[in-house]
């Protein structure tokens, strides 16, 4: 067992990086944090070569990669630049997490709320504001679980950019792209839903009530939006599992205590082992062992 302190080398593309990713991972125990911002693709390969050939094999698991910021495409990009440059085959390995917008942790606690009350594989979701980072892991996640996923846009374009690119991580998900541009397009959107998720962007109204009161098959509503008014109209923030109206509901503090704990315990496992990466699924996993 090395006894080397803990170093979380935190890669940011935004050219600050991210606070609150830094006090989490104090508060989960890292004893170093080396912060870089304005990471990419092109300017990776140094930063990653000084931590592979820094320690030795059996003390990389106390060196580990946090790849963050507001852009999970390009989080996305430079996690695979990162792997490209480890050397695997002679041990030259640190573990890895991405976990850009904090869209993995938090659509990992969303989920496991969700599963909480209906059987995932067999549901009904709709997914609003799905094509921002969270709503897109968010709806990756519900299609995994084998339900049937309409992920929602002002854009439909963009929607359907957001299905293909789903469909790429996995094969024969049951998601298609709605419109939510008109209040003619909601009724339509929300048909048969039984479960709602509303990750739009800070302080948007996603779906008012009279909308998510007509829909009588919905039964858990959770809204992502911790910025006032609420994303699901009549979900308030603190709510985990309240009922509203008849609707199971969740707010972002309720889905956010969840998503901390996420968080830590992803950070913890990222020094178990220096191979270990974790994207949505993998985060999802640690958080369905979460008591
Ligand atoms: N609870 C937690 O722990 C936690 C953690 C992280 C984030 N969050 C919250 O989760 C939510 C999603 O985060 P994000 O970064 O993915 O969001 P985002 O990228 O800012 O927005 C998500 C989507 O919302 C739609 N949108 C933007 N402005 C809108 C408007 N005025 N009206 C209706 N739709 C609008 C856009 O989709 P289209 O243009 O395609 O329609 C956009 O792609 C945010 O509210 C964020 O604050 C919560």
């Amino acid at each position: 067992m090395s006894e080397k302190p803990t170093i979380l080398v935190q890669l940011d593309t935004d050219a600050l990086p991210s606070v609150f990713d830094r006090v989490v991972a104090v508060d989960a125990g890292v004893q170093h944090i080396f912060s870089y911002g304005g990471v990419t693709p092109q300017n990776v390969m140094p930063l990653v070569h000084g931590c592979i050939f820094t320690r030795g094999g059996k003390d990389l698991c106390r060196t580990a990669i946090f790849v963050g910021g507001s852009d999970v495409t390009l989080g996305e990009a430079v996690l695979a630049e990162v792997k490209k440059h480890l050397i695997p085959q002679y041990g030259l390995s640190v573990s890895l997490m991405l976990d850009s917008n904090g869209a993995n942790t938090t659509a990992a606690a969303a989920v496991r709320a969700a599963g909480r009350h209906l059987d995932l594989s067999r549901a009904k979701s709709l997914v609003l504001g799905g094509t921002g980072p969270v709503g897109q892991r968010v709806a990756r996640l519900l299609a995994r679980a084998g339900g049937n996923v309409r992920l929602g846009s002002r854009q439909k374009e963009r929607a359907e950019a957001v299905c293909a690119a789903i469909r790429a991580h996995a094969p024969g998900a049951d998601i298609e792209a709605v419109s939510v541009a008109s209040s003619s397009d909601a009724p339509l959107a929300l048909d048969g839903r039984n479960l709602v998720v509303a990750a739009g962007a800070a302080g948007a109204v996603l779906l008012p009530k009279k909308l998510r009161h007509a829909c009588k098959a919905l039964k858990v509503a959770i809204d992502l939006n911790g910025v006032p008014p609420a994303g699901i109209e009549g979900v308030e923030l603190p709510d985990k599992g309240a009922d509203r109206d008849g609707h199971i509901c969740y707010g972002a503090l309720g889905v956010g205590g969840t998503k901390m704990k996420v968080h830590k315990a992803a950070l913890h496992k990222l020094f178990e082992s220096n191979n270990a990466v974790l994207d949505v699924e993998e985060v999802y996993a640690l958080a369905l062992l979460l008591p």
